[in-house]
């Protein structure tokens, strides 16, 4: 589906988002392992959390929904029940990763499958470790999917050091390690997203500049009330949009502020951004707030690399504000955006030469200046829910607006963009 984005004249109103879709992934399936019931509020109502869902379900556990909660009845230690068919994560690499640490520790045998773009995702990452734990799962030749997990009781605690900086391989040994009697010790150099020690209540400590997650069948998952704010990735698409448009006063409520996750306030902060935040709270370990968002005039900063982890999925959207502000735009240190769901490098640069600019691509990033000589743009989204976002963004700020290619892909992680730039586009 090609959709038509038209120049807009100002940003007002309210939005309440649904749920964070890494906060929603961890609720379901910390709910599933629980033995009994747990409520979740406010869950993400994009595809990727359906997956999660569907995985759980096809191994027994149910869910429900009541009013706009949903309710799982969860199975407890090791009491997954076999399912009939592969597990199938569909377009999510967290569903995919994650669930591996919950498989090769279950009593039966299984198969994880995912579409085309998760297929070409690298798995080995969470392989190698769980196979130091003395798990049987495999890749196909290329350490993709389809994974063949054999379920095993005789997996060992280790102590690891997370070669890379990602969530999703922390949090799938984590999630192995909670099935163990001895305590994993897991090393993080770099520090990613910290959903999953934060709702599980994890022990960590620091030595030499490095982070030391523990973990064990000690701190497995007990039925929980979850309260998931707002999902801050989905609201940073709304921010250089409001900050970009004459005029306009965006309020975004309840939304994700874990410290791991508001790089893009930060940065956009730096670059000259009007951005507050107020009503600060905090529910199963996670802290989240309103953001108020102002007219702003932005420049280009140099974007550090420590920061990388905490913006990776808002490096689209932050490329798209970059190119609105005085300066060249640069990124560097951030390769891990090849390996998402479309080459992100590859996917925003060849838009971004589509409307005339000076890029240059590297094979960790990329730069680019100049001015927009294409008066009527056809973006690709290259199926990238994100890509797709970021370049409707930025066709409501161009003169002529545009258009983007294959924009259905939005629903992986929003269905109601859309639906929510209408309420707030004047
Ligand atoms: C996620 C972690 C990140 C992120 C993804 C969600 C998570 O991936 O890009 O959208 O929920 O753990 P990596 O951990 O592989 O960087």
């Amino acid at each position: 589906m090609e959709q038509q984005f038209n120049k807009i004249n100002k940003v007002e109103g309210t939005l309440s988002l649904p749920g964070d879709k890494s906060i929603s992934h961890r609720s379901v399936i910390f709910s599933s392992l629980a033995e009994g019931e747990s409520v979740i509020h406010n869950l993400g109502n994009g595809e990727d959390v359906k997956s999660t869902v569907r995985c759980f379900s096809s191994m027994g556990v149910n869910f429900a929904n009541q009013h706009d909660s949903l309710i799982v009845k969860g199975l407890g230690l090791k009491k997954l029940k076999k399912p009939s068919s592969p597990l199938n994560a569909g377009n999510s690499g967290t569903t995919a990763r994650l669930i591996s640490g919950v498989l090769v520790n279950q009593d039966f045998d299984s198969e994880i499958i995912g579409d085309e773009s998760l297929s070409r995702r690298p798995m080995q990452r969470v392989i190698s470790p769980l196979a130091l734990m003395g798990a049987n799962i495999h890749a196909s030749p290329s350490g993709t999917l389809p994974v063949k997990v054999f379920g095993s009781d005789k997996l060992n605690a280790i102590e690891y050091e997370i070669p890379v900086a990602s969530a999703q391989v922390k949090s799938c040994i984590i999630l192995s390690g909670l099935h163990l009697q001895n305590e994993t010790k897991l090393i993080e150099g770099i520090p990613s997203r910290d959903h999953t020690e934060k709702m599980l209540g994890l022990t960590v400590s620091n030595s030499i500049g490095k982070k030391i997650i523990y973990v064990s069948n000690k701190n497995y998952p007990v039925p929980t009330v979850y309260h998931v704010p707002g999902d801050i990735s989905t609201a940073a698409f709304f921010m250089p949009l409001a900050l970009l448009t004459d005029n306009s006063e965006l309020l975004i409520k309840n939304v994700s502020l874990n410290e791991t996750r508001i790089g893009v306030v930060t940065l956009l902060k730096s670059m000259g951004g009007n951005i507050e935040t107020e009503n600060i709270k905090q529910y199963n370990g996670e802290l989240s707030g309103d953001l108020i968002i102002k007219t702003s005039h932005l420049h280009n900063i140099e974007i550090p690399s420590e920061i990388i982890p905490n913006i990776i999925d808002e490096i689209p959207i932050l490329a798209i504000a970059g190119i609105l502000s005085s300066g060249r735009f640069s990124i560097r240190n951030a390769k891990e955006l090849r390996g998402k769901e479309s080459d992100r490098i590859s996917s925003i640069c060849s838009n971004l030469l589509h409307l005339g600019l000076n890029v240059t691509e590297f094979p960790d990033g990329f730069e680019f200046d100049g001015q927009i000589t294409n008066p009527f743009p056809v973006f690709e989204s290259y199926e990238d829910h994100r890509i797709a976002m970021s370049f409707g963004i930025l066709s409501l700020l161009l003169q002529n607006g545009g258009k983007v290619n294959n924009f259905n892909s939005v629903a992986i992680s929003n269905p109601d963009f859309i639906k929510q730039l209408k309420t707030i586009s004047r």
